[in-house]
């Protein structure tokens, strides 16, 4: 199956009251692990690719290559989107031109009226393309790829300019936060959320900082119009735990244990067992 955006795939989840993960991929055994566990439980799935992961994997064009011909040589018949993860200006336009079915634009840390005209102009380039868009209000707290957000809880009236701008679905502060949560963590601002929700008409919502989250909180969450939950560090902290287990166990001394197909072998089942976990909790298994 060819890459879809993920417009449709976002409404039919706000509809049907349940999420869709973006996992984040950052080389060939990360997007194949979670192409495998999406096709494995019949669900939708967002692979999302920061700026810095574009770089990593050596360019925009080459992980879309590398993504819709694994798509390919796997067999993977469910919605698949490849979605820029908080791009810039200029990202969004590359992977635009790269064959991303999907991008986000983050301008949350631009004055207001400046996030709104580049906002704009992302939507008009995506749209005419049949691309689809995520706009992000109020920067997302802690450390992600180098971007230090502040932790702010969006304003709901500005949640409804963005919205109004046709933008697809909507990043919004509520106090997520990148990364590991710190033991003194609040928690999610579920008044702010439902505001955000009625502000913005119903449009799906996403919750960044996916990692860690109580599964109460999760289901709260989507409940209250979150379609979408972005999930990395968890991924990633799987990975390094079963490949440390290998190593310490003394596996890569063992025959030919040595080989990167073997070693990186645990590591890759690990990413694909959490996001089945993780598919299942957000509800979206048999949703393909
Ligand atoms: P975590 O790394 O905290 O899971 O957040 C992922 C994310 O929000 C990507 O945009």
């Amino acid at each position: 199956m060819a890459l879809v955006s993920a417009k449709e795939m976002l409404e039919k989840a706000h509809e049907g009251h349940y999420a869709v993960g973006q996992f984040n991929i950052n080389n060939l055994e990360w997007t194949k692990a979670i192409l495998q566990a999406a096709q494995e439980t019949n669900s939708p799935v967002i692979l999302g690719v920061s700026e810095g992961a574009g770089k990593y994997m050596c360019g925009y064009k080459t992980v879309a290559d590398m993504v819709k011909a694994m798509i390919d040589y796997l067999g993977i018949t469910v919605p698949v989107a490849l979605h820029l993860d908080h791009g810039t200006f200029e990202g969004a336009k590359a992977c635009i031109e790269a064959g991303f079915s999907s991008v986000m634009f983050d301008g949350s840390h631009y004055p207001f009226e400046e996030n709104v005209e580049k906002s704009k102009e992302i939507i008009a380039l995506a749209h005419s393309k049949g691309i689809s868009v995520e706009c992000e209000v109020g920067a997302i707290g802690g450390e992600e790829d180098g971007v230090i957000g502040g932790g702010e809880v969006a304003d709901p009236k500005e949640c409804a300019a963005v919205a109004e701008l046709g933008v697809d679905f909507l990043a919004a502060g509520i106090g997520n936060i990148h990364g590991k949560y710190p033991a003194n963590w609040k928690g999610l601002n579920f008044d702010v959320l439902a505001e955000i929700q009625a502000s913005t008409k119903g449009l799906p919502l996403v919750l960044h900082g996916g990692s860690g989250i109580p599964t109460d909180m999760i289901k709260k969450a989507i409940s209250l119009g979150v379609s979408k939950i972005n999930v990395n560090t968890e991924c990633q902290l799987v990975f390094a735990d079963a490949t440390r287990k290998y190593i310490e166990a003394g596996k890569d001394l063992e025959g030919k244990g040595f080989d990167p197909r073997k070693l990186l072998a645990p590591g890759t089942a690990a990413i694909k067992e959490l996001v089945i976990e993780k598919i299942k909790e957000f509800g979206s298994d048999n949703k393909a």
